[in-house]
């Protein structure tokens, strides 16, 4: 069955999810008879292309790596260019709207509107942006629901790895009392780093070289990109409305490679901790480095990984660990919500 699809922005995710779709196309379609067709790129900066009859993959990254534009998309009858992104959504004969847009995390825009405004026009959302979910999840997955629409946004919380999907269905019946993670990659990566004897500021630009950071690295080193996780985990999987303003909040910026160095003697180790723990009816949040002692599940997570444990009634501690960001893992993080729009499962 035929799928149509509109992207929002066309930068890393957006190019590696369709370099995904092109790679994997005859596999989608023997396995799950998916047919996805990409007939819109609208990018505010690289340009725009539209055909009702779908766009060749080839050359639009083409394209992009010859021009640093789609503008260079060949000439074809019935092509359109230059709608912008909601003239994308309300025109082209898209399914879903793959949003991945440079967004900004604190106010979520321009991707809560472009969620809004594909409710409203009966279009699937995809995406991987955290600010959305985190900041507006109760009224757009209501909208959604009212418009019948599906909304997926696996990849908001560690990319690829399936820590929405999991708990949610595969941890089904069980009580989820406590979450506990390792959110953010570039802190974890930086952490590591530290123990092996970098300065604070080196482990920084390492991790800034290696491409794991925000493009505003305050984010990542002040805990609010791990904050923002940690509101999407509570809203999504314990269905608290968890805003966040209700969670403590404490960074890396002030740890030392003295301290690092300290906890090392200690047998004990750093760790930028997300915490959710449900007491006495309240949902307790904090982001905030922990010395933790090398038994604790999350001690031994190192680099730019990512981590997770569910502390679940019937299952007990359930830990995934995985990607937190990259190309092809945020790329996939888009298809497996393709994949589960189009099989009709969660
Ligand atoms: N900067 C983030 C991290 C990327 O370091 O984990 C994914 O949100």
């Amino acid at each position: 069955m035929e799928h149509r699809i509109a992207l929002l922005g066309f930068g890393v995710v957006g190019q590696g999810f369709a370099e995904i779709i092109q790679q994997k196309s005859q596999r989608l379609m023997e396995q799950f008879g998916l047919n996805a067709k990409i007939v819109a790129v609208s990018d505010v900066i690289k340009g725009s292309v539209y055909h009702p009859d779908g766009l060749s993959i080839p050359e639009l990254l083409k394209s992009v790596r010859e021009t640093g534009n789609i503008n260079g998309y060949p000439e074809q009858e019935g092509l359109i260019r230059g709608l912008n992104s909601f003239e994308t959504i309300q025109r082209s004969n898209a399914d879903t709207i793959v949003e991945v847009t440079f967004t900004d995390v604190k106010t979520g825009q321009p991707a809560i509107d472009h969620c809004r405004y594909s409710f409203e026009h009966g279009k699937n959302v995809i995406m991987s942006n955290k600010g959305p979910v985190a900041l507006a999840f109760g009224e757009l997955q209501s909208l959604a629901d009212k418009q019948h629409v599906r909304w997926g946004f696996e990849g908001s919380v560690m990319s690829g790895t399936p820590a929405l999907r999991m708990p949610i269905t595969s941890l089904a019946g069980n009580e989820i009392n406590e979450i506990q993670g390792i959110l953010n990659g570039t802190t974890n990566y930086m952490l590591t780093r530290m123990e092996e004897g970098l300065s604070y500021k080196e482990a920084l630009m390492e991790a800034q070289k290696n491409g794991y950071a925000e493009a505003d690295p305050t984010s990542d080193v002040e805990g609010f990109d791990a904050l923002y996780k940690t509101v999407i985990l509570a809203n999504v999987i314990l269905q608290y409305p968890l805003k966040t303003h209700d969670v403590e909040r404490q960074g890396i910026s002030h740890l030392t490679k003295e301290d690092i160095k300290q906890a090392k003697q200690e047998q004990k180790k750093w760790k930028l901790i997300a915490k959710l723990k449900k007491e006495n009816g309240h949902l307790i949040a904090s982001v905030k480095p922990e010395k933790v002692g090398l038994d604790h599940p999350l001690a031994n997570i190192t680099g730019a990984t990512n981590a997770i444990t569910y502390h679940c009634d019937l299952a007990g501690p359930v830990t995934l660990i995985g990607a937190g960001a990259g190309k092809v893992e945020t790329g996939f993080s888009i298809l497996i919500d393709l994949i589960n729009i189009h099989r009709k499962q969660l």
